[in-house]
């Protein structure tokens, strides 16, 4: 309808353009001929007058009685006046027109003739020679009316096309009415089951997803935030089950054994502080290896023990892995592999074929443990991360009606980068064996759909950034992953006024010290010396914060049995030495290294304490300790300092992002987050909090839940409609 408006307008404005131009050009000549017609049936009067001026002025008087001409007037071959009538233009003599007439003007039957603006308006004039007498007659014509004719034919133009519009509008509305009514009537009635049998499960999946999609409308509205009991709702809602599987390598609690007993820890990894919430909503099992000190004393006779302790929402399956495997499969392929391969932190990546031996035979046996964990045979894996390339193809193969989503935590390099590892093909067909594969930007998709183009025979379908092989899609989707809102770890912290004087007691600080936190595992990607060289570059280029900042690392101890983590550690240590050496004064030194697995009460005692958090990745998939953070600052104070090559960059965009390379550029981050005003630091923290709340792992969860069951009842539909149609070729 809008296209036929438009059309409508486009035409009248063209119709109204050439009209004028025509319709002038008409008139003029039209003016031309006339003057030409009266001069020369007055000719003979002209030639017996001329020489006497009051006679000629009379004949000319004569000439101008038409009431469109404004006045004539005789000129002498010379340029001089013979004589005019009154109203004569006085901005026209004889010697004027004389030159007009060599300058422009057109003829028409001899006649010369031009149109010109006067200040009162527009005339035409004509000069016709008088025959036998050697001078010439000029008739000034008003043509004010034919501007009053183009408004008048104007009007008529514009009051037919609006008819026209009216009436074409009024006839399509018509005629689509009778056509939607046609086809709404016949699809309430194939909703209301009087379709063909054969269209009734097409139209129930049709049905569910009107249905849905109305719901998931209203959900999405503000003032529906994500939580537990959204997700679990959801899960039974679009997958029509609670229990999900989770496979990852790391467990959420770890069995230790101390001189005090037996003690549970929660590890250090983002992983885990991501998926321990979803799993305590959803309940189901979670398939990881078993490596605690007294993992094997707490299991039952299948492997399984109840998590969280006390609490029991659901299981921990531990799948044992003999010191070879481990080597193999997590230090040697994973940790030593593809971390390195995937982060760049300049840290050479190792490829063996004894570890990829490894790497294999271990997918198989956890992708076997997480077969023998489901329920049914259509099942809910949730596969995690660069331990599990291979399982989610594995897993497919017994158990085809699978929804598999498997979830990339670290970055995906590109097709280029990626070629480097011996069995790029090998990782990528494992992976294609989920239902969905996520990862936190959408700059890893890319890459990733850019490495199968490179490397993989399958078809992409970039519309819905799926690959395609055969009847089943793998969608590739952005998931930026979260941690939980609110925090459990937070219900009984102390206040951040107690947090903030116990943590300068424990450190021997005054009261109003002020203090940067970093808190991390012991790993090359982070950034940790870059952000230690910040804090002397701060001290170097800052000299008010000498004796009074201070910054606390807590550093877990992380693989340690790799060579280049063993290296690290010596050297951030090395660093830590030469820079306190280089500020101590009494008993002040700048950096506080805690090198030490620190729970989680304690961390958030530290987030709440501290002025500031520098989050330094050097690359970094998303980095949770930043949302953490922010997490912890219900007072909305603090400042995050964050690496602009973190994914949490592009979530939290009132942090001060820096380049961790950067150390000057890092030095006066630190130095603007400790002198920022109150209120800005409300500012940005009350936007970040309402960010993090907002966009929790809930919601990360959910997402890929309800984009798994789309995709789920699509192959239903793909699956239903094939059969259909294939039925009706059978003769
Ligand atoms: C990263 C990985 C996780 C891993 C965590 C801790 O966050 O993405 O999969 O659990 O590091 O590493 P670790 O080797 O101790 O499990």
């Amino acid at each position: 309808m809008l296209v036929l408006l438009l059309g409508l307008g486009v035409l009248a404005f063209v119709g109204d353009v050439v009209l004028s131009h025509t319709t002038r050009a008409w008139f003029e000549r039209d003016l031309s001929l006339r003057a030409n017609l009266a001069v020369s049936s007055a000719s003979q009067s002209l030639a017996a007058a001329w020489g006497d001026r009051a006679q000629l002025t009379s004949v000319l008087t004569d000439i101008s009685r038409d009431e469109r001409i404004i006045g004539a007037a005789a000129c002498s071959d010379d340029g001089q006046f013979a004589a005019a009538t009154p109203a004569f233009p006085p901005e026209f003599d004889c010697a004027r027109i004389t030159a007009l007439m060599k300058e422009d003007g057109s003829r028409v039957d001899g006649a010369w003739m031009a149109t010109r603006e006067l200040l009162t308006g527009v005339v035409h004039l004509s000069a016709m020679p008088v025959a036998g007498v050697g001078g010439m007659v000029v008739l000034v014509h008003d043509l004010g009316f034919l501007g009053r004719r183009e408004a008048t034919t104007r009007t008529i133009l514009v009051v037919a096309f609006l008819l026209l519009a009216l009436g074409s509008l009024v006839m399509s509305t018509l005629a689509s009415r009778f056509a939607w009514r046609d086809w709404t009537l016949d699809l309430r009635r194939a909703l209301a089951g009087d379709a063909p049998r054969e269209f009734q499960p097409l139209l129930r999946d049709v049905r569910n997803l009107v249905e849905r999609l109305s719901k998931e409308r209203e959900s999405e509205a503000p003032g529906h935030p994500w939580s537990a009991d959204r997700l679990k709702a959801t899960l039974s809602e679009h997958l029509h089950g609670e229990r999900v599987v989770i496979l990852a390598n790391r467990e959420p609690y770890i069995h230790e054994k101390t001189e005090t007993g037996i003690r549970v820890l929660h590890p250090a990894s983002g992983l885990v502080t991501a998926l321990e919430p979803v799993m305590r909503a959803c309940s189901g099992v979670w398939v990881a290896h078993g490596n605690g000190s007294a993992d094997r004393e707490t299991v039952d006779a299948k492997d399984r023990v109840k998590v969280p302790p006390g609490e029991d929402s659901y299981q921990v399956r531990r799948v044992w892995l003999t010191p070879e495997e481990e080597q193999g499969y997590y230090y040697g392929f994973s940790n030593e592999g593809l971390w390195p391969l995937c982060h760049i932190a300049h840290t050479r990546p190792v490829f063996r074929s004894a570890d990829w031996a490894q790497y294999q035979k271990v997918n198989r046996r956890f992708a076997d443990a997480v077969c023998e964990e489901v329920d049914s045979d259509d099942p809910i894996v949730l596969v995690q991360d660069y331990h599990f390339a291979l399982a989610p193809r594995m897993i497919r193969e017994r158990l085809p009606k699978a929804t598999i989503l498997t979830f990339w935590h670290i970055p995906w390099p590109n097709a280029e980068r990626l070629g480097i590892c011996p069995w790029r093909e090998e990782i990528i067909s494992g992976l294609l064996g989920s239902s969905i594969i996520g990862f936190h930007t959408q700059q890893h998709c890319n890459n990733f759909i850019d490495s199968v183009d490179a490397f993989m025979e399958s078809r992409i379908d970039r519309e819905r950034s799926a690959v395609v092989q055969g009847r089943r899609s793998t969608l590739v989707r952005p998931y930026p992953i979260s941690i939980e809102w609110p925090v459990h770890w937070l219900d009984d912290a102390p206040s951040i006024a107690d947090c903030r004087a116990q943590v300068r007691r424990e450190l021997g600080l005054a009261d109003d010290a002020l203090v940067g936190v970093g808190i991390d595992r012991l790993d090359y990607t982070k950034g940790i010396e870059e952000r230690l060289s910040a804090v002397d570059e701060l001290l170097t280029r800052h000299p008010e914060f000498r004796g009074k900042f201070t910054f606390v690392q807590l550093a877990a101890p992380s693989r340690t049995k790799i060579l280049q983590y063993q290296q690290l550690n010596e050297r951030v240590e090395a660093l830590t030495e030469t820079i306190n050496a280089k500020w101590a004064v009494g008993t002040y030194r700048p950096i506080v290294l805690l090198r030490a697995h620190h729970e989680p009460p304690t961390v958030f005692k530290f987030f709440r304490a501290a002025e500031l958090c520098y989050v330094s990745s050097l690359h970094d998939g998303m980095n949770l300790v930043a949302k953490e953070f922010v997490a912890a600052h219900d007072d909305e104070q603090g400042v995050l300092v964050l690496s602009q090559f973190t994914g949490a960059a592009r979530d939290l965009t009132e942090a001060l992002i820096v380049n961790p390379y950067d150390l000057s550029q890092a030095a006066d981050a630190m130095a603007a987050a400790l002198h920022m005003p109150k209120d800005e630091q409300r500012e940005r923290m009350q936007s970040m909090r309402k960010l993090v709340s907002e966009f929790n792992v809930y919601r990360w969860a959910g997402r890929m839940l309800i984009d798994a069951a789309e995709l789920r009842r699509r192959e239903r539909m793909t699956g239903r409609f094939t059969a259909l149609t294939s039925n009706h070729h059978v003769p």
